[in-house]
């Protein structure tokens, strides 16, 4: 952590974090295997700016989509849900700074879809915590915002990894492994990937809760799968510096069929997974913790993402064509 000592003239500080997509080891992450992950150009932004005085003030521009499963009729309400982990990151966050004062006024807004598993929670948390120790005149490092960010994140999620919060402070695309085994790759020709959102939004907490649960019931079957995903994680990393992307698109099919086989997979996402493949994307494999979400399909050739879009968009996918972020937080 420094200090700057330079008078600062605007009174507002503000961060922009990146959203992240998982190219293997979700969920079993959690368990204790390599993920390996990527940080994408859809951001969150926060303004963070020291009141007068009184208390904390949080507000969010955060559109959250809510489908009803029993009329599946979806409609947009404005996100109150993400305030307080906003509220608790910025807490930890002048606890980290020894500040007494709390008076500090956040707004955030996002780009990522919520709840999409592209990391828009990590994004906004970290984005937070960086915001407001500008708005002290203190830069954090990336492994302290890391580590702060497992506040809200617990809050939120139960007990995540880390592997979101952390893909979103470093950029790039990293390897990781709990509790903080952050391993950042470096990668001449980064996937070409694109994202498809199944539309249907759900709860991490309740998914990693199911997997973990799970896990405890069946463990000569987790134990198998635990070697496996880390062997497919490996190789994931062996084959983006090799630029293998044949490799690629096979270990990414292998890793959805093993989501499959613990039922984090949805006939959705199976569907979408299969149109992609089908269309001539070299792999696909759902993103994040599952049950709804986004796949993710990697199509190398121009042309051939042409086709993978047209028939995603078909099945009412909304498709999002990212890129790596290489900064991570700012
Ligand atoms: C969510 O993006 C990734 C999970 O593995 C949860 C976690 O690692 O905390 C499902």
């Amino acid at each position: 952590m420094s200090r700057t000592s330079k008078p600062r003239l605007d009174p507002i500080a503000s961060s922009r974090a990146p959203g992240k997509i998982i190219l293997s080891g979700e969920q079993f992450v959690v368990l204790g295997a390599p993920a390996v992950a990527m940080a994408v150009n859809l951001y969150s932004r926060v303004e963070a700016w020291r009141s007068e005085s009184g208390p904390m003030e949080v507000s969010a521009d955060i559109p959250l989509q809510i489908v009803d499963e029993a009329s599946k009729k979806s409609s947009v309400e404005k996100n109150q849900g993400l305030l307080e982990p906003l509220r608790l990151a910025a807490l930890a966050t002048l606890d980290h700074l020894r500040e007494k004062d709390r008076a500090v006024q956040l707004n955030a807004n996002c780009e990522i879809p919520i709840g999409a598993g592209l990391g828009s929670s990590a994004s906004i948390t970290v984005a937070t915590i960086s915001a407001v120790a500008k708005s002290r005149r203190a830069r954090l490092e990336k492994s302290e915002i890391f580590k702060l960010a497992f506040v809200p994140e617990r809050y939120l999620h139960g007990k995540p990894s880390g592997v979101d919060q952390a893909t979103c402070a470093y950029g790039g695309i990293i390897q990781f492994r709990r509790p903080a085994r952050i391993k950042r790759l470096s990668i001449k020709r980064p996937p070409k990937i694109l994202v498809c959102d199944s539309g249907v939004h759900r709860s991490t907490r309740a998914l990693v809760g199911s997997v973990v649960k799970k896990s405890r019931k069946e463990i000569g079957r987790f134990r198998e799968h635990l070697e496996e995903v880390s062997a497919v994680s490996n190789s994931v990393v062996k084959s983006l510096k090799d630029e293998d992307t044949t490799d690629l698109g096979s270990l990414m099919n292998r890793n959805h069929e093993l989501l499959r086989q613990i039922g984090v997979s949805t006939p959705r996402l199976d569907k979408l997974v299969t149109v992609a493949r089908k269309a001539g994307a070299l792999g696909a494999k759902l993103t994040g913790a599952g049950g709804g979400g986004c796949i993710i399909a990697l199509v190398d050739d121009p042309k051939t993402r042409l086709k993978v879009e047209r028939a995603l968009r078909k099945e009412q996918g909304t498709l999002y064509d990212v890129s790596v972020d290489p900064r991570g937080v700012v």
